[in-house]
């Protein structure tokens, strides 16, 4: 088979949701991976932030080939080692609290909404404020959440309760409090919004708040969590805890999971019956998420993910400094969103076809994650690329 053969099967069978680049990935190790043509591609952008690890990362891989022979599947009214075990490492590597184990980040989110409508009922409180340009999934409960009017076009009506405020403008969030607030939520770094990053001053001014009128703070770490921004979770930059945590993508490194994790001092809120999900947390992919968890820390991965973060800073600021067409470096660690003055999109393209993987989002913001596991040298080759790409395209 050959690429068009199957662009020629999506054509035919493939709901056209998603913009196709026309490259079919057959194989990936590391921050590498390989089309069908056996052309060879630096990934910069790994599976949407998924396989924070790299790809098939020998960790993961052999946790599900073992997993895999003993059981892959049971249902959550059986008890699972895997996991119990993995919240638990979840748990230790956060703050007290319960979790909740689904298979994405929207399911994710849509567990956070639900805790948050739990914890206002009391008090006849369900609204939600979140950010505008954030991003929180394609589900109901995703896209009302989701401060962007691009995904909820033709979905009318959307599931009420939501309003939106501005990153980094404490004023604006107090303004759209009412007496009908149950929680604030948001990303720390927003990834889909254009890598914008909350200030110090920003999300401990949202914690005051909460605390000052009784509600819950929840941070989506769908893409920020799992060590990307030189922590285990990007809240941990802020000196605080907050109430609620989405998790995905990068948990799993590569396998479908996702889970919300509520605080210890919220109670018994969730009780038996209120929420579940079939799939959710079952031993196969609880195995490779205690994989990645063992991975992160026997390779000190967020040690060397900050080392990097702070090499891979640099050397874009530098980059900066030669590309007048980079307006700002945004982000943290090994999240980082490009700034441009010009259209992302045709740089995105030409940067694949020199075989260096990376995304745009909001037209004109360059996204590059590439995994833990990256070398310098790797992103000096990436930045390289780049670099090619940008003065090419002048
Ligand atoms: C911050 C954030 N939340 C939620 C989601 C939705 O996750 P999923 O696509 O796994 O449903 C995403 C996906 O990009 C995300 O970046």
């Amino acid at each position: 088979m050959k690429t068009k053969d199957v662009e020629k099967l999506y054509a035919e069978y493939i709901l056209p949701t998603y913009k196709q680049n026309g490259i079919c990935l057959v194989k990936g190790k590391g921050a590498r991976v390989w089309d069908l043509e056996q052309r060879e591609y630096l990934d910069f952008f790994p599976g949407w932030a998924v396989s924070g690890l790299g790809h098939c990362h020998p960790a993961v891989v052999n946790a599900l080939k073992t997993q895999s022979r003993k059981i892959l599947h049971i249902s959550n009214n059986f008890l699972n080692i895997k996991q119990a075990e993995l919240a638990r490492e979840i748990v230790k590597n956060s703050f007290p609290a319960k979790v909740f184990f689904c298979n994405s980040g929207a399911e994710a989110l849509d567990g956070a909404v639900k805790v948050a409508r739990k914890f206002g009922a009391a008090s006849g409180r369900y609204e939600i404020i979140t950010l505008k340009k954030s991003f929180h999934g394609r589900t109901f409960a995703g896209i009302a959440a989701t401060g962007q009017d691009k995904v909820k076009e033709g979905f009318q009506p959307m599931l009420e309760g939501f309003r939106y405020a501005d990153m980094n403008d404490l004023e604006s969030v107090r303004q759209q409090v009412t007496p009908k607030t149950a929680a604030i939520l948001l990303e720390p770094v927003q990834g889909e919004g254009g890598v914008s990053t909350a200030t110090q001053d920003f999300m401990q001014g949202l914690r005051r708040l909460c605390d000052e009128k009784n509600m819950l703070l929840m941070v989506d770490e769908v893409q920020t969590g799992m060590g990307r921004t030189g922590r285990m979770f990007a809240y941990q930059h802020y000196g605080l805890e907050p109430d609620v945590m989405t998790l995905a993508k990068s948990l799993g490194s590569g396998v479908p999971i996702g889970a919300f994790v509520v605080h210890n001092r919220l109670g018994a809120l969730m009780g038996p019956g209120s929420h579940g999900c079939t799939y959710g947390g079952n031993p196969l992919v609880c195995a490779a998420g205690l994989a990645v968890f063992k991975a992160i820390k026997k390779g000190g991965l967020i040690e060397k993910t900050k080392k990097l973060g702070d090499y891979f800073g640099a050397q874009l600021e530098a980059l900066k400094k030669r590309q007048p067409v980079i307006q700002e470096i945004r982000g943290l660690a090994l999240m980082r969103g490009l700034a441009l003055s010009v259209p992302g999109a045709p740089i995105v393209e030409k940067a694949a076809q020199k075989g260096l993987l990376i995304n745009c989002t909001q037209e004109t913001v360059l996204r590059i994650m590439p995994p833990l596991i990256v070398t310098r040298k790797q992103i000096d080759r990436a930045l390289y690329i780049l670099e090619q790409v940008l003065l090419e395209s002048r």
